[in-house]
């Protein structure tokens, strides 16, 4: 029997209105422009309104992936919404995508892997439709984590953004997918968290301690490190060269990351899709909002091999290289 792939037929992406400049940062905690350009590369950040949910913003960007495939969301078997940032507790928030979009009956969850959320989703969707389980998917990744930070914390409320992606998958006889890598070490969890949950107890500290604390010079270390192997991996397991890969489009947490993984790839950054500058570190947003950018500017091209990563709290890291 012919093997199955999964392919992504099309991307769709959701950003809040409202954007918010570094120096309208300055105004609030003790920094510049300068640093933050200088260590990140960020230059804005789209924040949710109030009361705009990771629902809202993965409903809207699965429209536009759902409108570009010309797939009506009845005809889906399965949803994966990658988030840390859930509407609420349950019904996950793919539950509640499923039911605006009226694709109601399919499978649909929620995947927790911080950072790696969208890249974890991307897999396990893979995998549903290589074992024939289902044909058509909609896999989000969609965040508001600037509804978890201190805005007094200069050390992290710099760095992160909202926004949401999404792709539809199609099971194919035409590559297709042709690896996903997926890992996390728990070992890491208090380098990068936001220690309070349901079954802990919410602890009565302002904001109800939900804030993300990071040790941000250890993670870039690690990150830096896991992604130069993760690379490696991917390129293993679809039995490619770095010279096969025409762009790489990565979690966009920090320009000096990327680049770093570029350097490792031996790409030059024309060839390398950069989001980080207009939209901070989404999470789960990230991946599949720098792929829509990179497919509707038309730098990305059918036929092109696409290396995607990402790497976020857990530790957790996981990769995609596949042909568009
Ligand atoms: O998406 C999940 C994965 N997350 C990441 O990949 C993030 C990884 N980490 C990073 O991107 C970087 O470590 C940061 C951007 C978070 C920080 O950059 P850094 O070059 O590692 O700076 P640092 O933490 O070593 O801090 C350098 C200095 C410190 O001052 P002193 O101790 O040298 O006097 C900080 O207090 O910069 C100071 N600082 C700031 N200054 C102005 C920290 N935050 C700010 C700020 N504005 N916003």
């Amino acid at each position: 029997m012919a093997p199955i792939y999964s392919r992504i037929i099309a991307t769709g992406s959701a950003l809040p209105e409202r954007v918010v400049s570094n120096a309208d940062l300055e105004k609030i905690v003790d920094t510049s422009d300068e640093w933050i350009r200088t260590r990140t590369g960020i230059r804005q950040r789209h924040i949710a309104a109030d009361g705009q949910t990771t629902g809202d913003l993965a409903f809207l960007a699965a429209q536009r992936a759902l409108e570009a495939a010309g797939v009506k969301a009845a005809e889906l078997d399965l949803i994966v919404l990658g988030t840390t940032t859930p509407d609420i507790i349950f019904p996950s928030t793919a539950c509640l995508v499923q039911a605006r979009l009226g694709a109601n009956g399919c499978a649909a969850f929620d995947v927790n892997a911080a950072c790696s959320g969208f890249m974890y989703a991307l897999g396990i969707a893979d995998k549903f439709v290589k074992s024939g389980q289902s044909k058509k998917v909609l896999v989000i990744g969609a965040e508001t984590l600037t509804r978890m930070i201190d805005w007094n914390e200069r050390e992290t409320c710099v760095l992160f953004g909202d926004g949401a992606g999404a792709v539809v998958l199609e099971a194919s006889s035409e590559p297709g997918i042709h690896a996903t890598c997926l890992h996390a070490d728990g070992g890491y969890k208090e380098l990068l968290w936001n220690p309070v949950g349901v079954s802990t107890g919410f602890k009565d500290e302002p904001n109800h301690g939900v804030r993300i604390r990071m040790a941000g010079r250890e993670v870039f270390k690690v990150a830096v490190k896991t992604l130069d192997a993760l690379v490696d991996e991917t390129l293993q397991a679809a039995g490619m060269h770095e010279s096969d890969i025409d762009w790489l489009i990565p979690h966009q947490a920090n320009l000096r990351i990327i680049e770093a993984t570029a350097k490792r790839l031996a790409m030059p950054m024309e060839r390398v899709i950069v989001t980080v500058d207009q939209h901070a570190n989404t999470s789960s947003g990230s991946v599949p909002l720098a792929l829509d950018y990179a497919v509707r500017s038309g730098k990305v091209q059918r036929g092109q091999n696409l290396l995607l990563e990402a790497f976020g709290g857990g530790f957790t890291w996981a990769s995609a290289l596949l042909r568009f």
